[in-house]
């Protein structure tokens, strides 16, 4: 996806993100919209792709360098010690990072063995990827878990270009101050030349940060300079590939999965939510508002409408996590108790991942999806569920205004998913939505999808990294 001229004269590239998607025994590579887009890119110009193996090893003189390759790519994963893990990704990144960035100070936890542990580890990693650049290899580093690491690679002498995408939201200066190490993480992305983010405001908010810590200047054109460099802060929205996704939507009506559903359904509307089992994705005030909008709507009771939740487990061992769990579960165990009847469960709640062809096929066979998480970088859900309907017939998304793709599929029903009764009112305007309106909503929405696929944004991140974007003009720090 990438232009051939630009290839030669940058080098290689080297992706960086903390899971990897090594290919398996057979050499078949990972699924997966990024996954694939990466790898397209990669391919085009070889490289490299470095992080974290998934597993523990017992201490850390056994921490090998564990390297497969497939055509150009070489996978270079490392594994962590369990004190690596526990204080790196359960701690830091995934206690307090995440609820930070997600806007829930209440559920994180401030713990300066944590932070020690984050930076560690990415030193590490750094002294790990340093061993395996050339001078002219570009470096695309992703999200939260590794902000330090292009900072760790300057003081071991790289001197490449080094890219950051965050895929997760970033908050306004009040929330994001309360980050244990905030002004260390801060300074720790002036290592880099670009620091992308999902949408405007998050991209916003980041110059905030910067501007209030008296540490930065920021510039007209989103030149940024903090710590005697300068970097280009802007938004870069991610997407999938809609036309493919798509035909993966059509051809999966025949998939076992899809049939299965279909038949169990006998004629009923369906509405989907489809989310890792994570509290940023507000799925409690998502049933509660399924079951609000049966409760307001005898007819929808008598019609059988019934919701699909497929949430497979997520991180499971950091205690929010266990917690969101039981009482997801429970919900669902009390509201279809209250609504059921003995030949009909309201909602259907799978704890199983499925795979990427069954999802198509069941978000076409939907006639709602419901993507309403209490705050989202993104959510590729919602850009997913678009694609995969029938343009003759589709159906009608339902959107939180907290998602980052809320900021490009405008003619969503966009909710504030904190709002119950507003959300189960969309519900059943959705479901009732008549053909004319869903065609019109449904094309605006694939025709912003299609004017950003992902290959689009694969190719905005390079150019701006390798430089081609900030060549364009001078900027004017303020
Ligand atoms: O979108 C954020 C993210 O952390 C991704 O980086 C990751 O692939 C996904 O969520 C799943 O999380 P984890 O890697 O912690 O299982």
């Amino acid at each position: 996806p990438v232009a051939n001229s630009s290839e030669r004269s940058i080098g290689r590239l080297v992706v960086v993100s903390n899971r990897v998607p090594v290919p398996n025994a057979s050499g078949a590579p990972a699924a997966g919209g990024l996954a694939v887009a990466l790898q397209a890119a990669l391919r085009s110009r070889g490289g490299v792709w470095f992080g974290w193996s998934g597993k523990s090893a017992q201490d850390a003189a056994d921490r090998q360098p564990q390297t497969r390759s497939l055509g150009p790519i070489t996978f270079a994963v490392s594994d962590l010690t369990r004190r690596d893990i526990e204080e790196y990704y359960h701690g830091f990144a995934n206690r307090a990072l995440w609820p930070i960035c997600h806007y829930r100070l209440d559920l994180a936890n401030i713990s300066e063995r944590d932070a020690a542990g984050y930076f560690r580890v990415n030193e590490f990693f750094a002294r790990r990827l340093v061993k395996l650049l050339r001078p002219d290899d570009i470096i695309w580093i992703h999200d939260y878990h590794m902000i330090p690491l292009a900072g760790f690679l300057r003081e071991l002498g790289a001197a490449n270009r080094i890219g950051y995408f965050h895929h997760i939201p970033w908050p306004s200066p009040d929330t994001a101050s309360a980050l244990p190490c905030y002004d260390r993480i801060l300074e720790s992305f002036s290592a880099y030349d670009v620091v992308g983010f999902q949408t405007v405001p998050d991209a916003d908010n980041f110059r905030d940060c910067l501007i209030q810590s008296a540490a930065g200047r920021v510039g007209a054109d989103g030149v940024c300079e903090a710590h005697g460099r300068k970097f280009l802060v802007d938004a870069f929205p991610i997407s999938i590939d809609p036309d493919s996704f798509a035909l993966e939507a059509r051809l999966a009506e025949r998939n076992a999965v899809v049939k299965r559903m279909r038949v169990s359904l006998e004629g009923r509307a369906m509405v989907i939510g489809v989310d890792r089992l994570d509290y940023s994705k507000g799925i409690k005030h998502r049933l509660e508002a399924f079951a609000a909008f049966l409760e307001n709507n005898p007819d929808a009771v008598k019609a059988r409408v019934t919701m699909l939740q497929i949430t497979p487990k997520s991180r499971s061992e950091v205690p929010e996590y266990a917690r969101i769990q039981r009482e997801v579960a429970e919900e669902v165990g009390h509201l279809n108790g209250k609504l059921g009847d003995i030949d009909w469960t309201p909602l259907r709640y799978i704890n199983k991942p499925m795979s990427q062809a069954a999802l198509a096929g069941l978000y076409r066979l939907a006639r709602v999806g419901l993507v309403t998480p209490l705050r989202d970088g993104m959510n590729l859900v919602a850009k997913e569920y678009v694609a995969a309907q029938d343009p003759n017939d589709p159906g009608v998304l339902v959107l939180s205004q907290y998602a980052g793709a809320a900021q490009e599929l405008k003619s969503a029903l966009i909710v504030n998913p904190y709002d119950i009764e507003a959300t189960a009112a969309a519900i059943a305007r959705a479901v009732a939505m008549p053909l004319e309106e869903r065609i019109d909503r449904w094309r605006d929405m694939m025709s912003a999808l299609r004017g950003n696929s992902i290959d689009h944004w694969t190719n905005k991140c390079l150019q701006a990294i390798s430089g081609e974007v900030e060549a364009e003009g001078e900027s004017s720090l303020h």
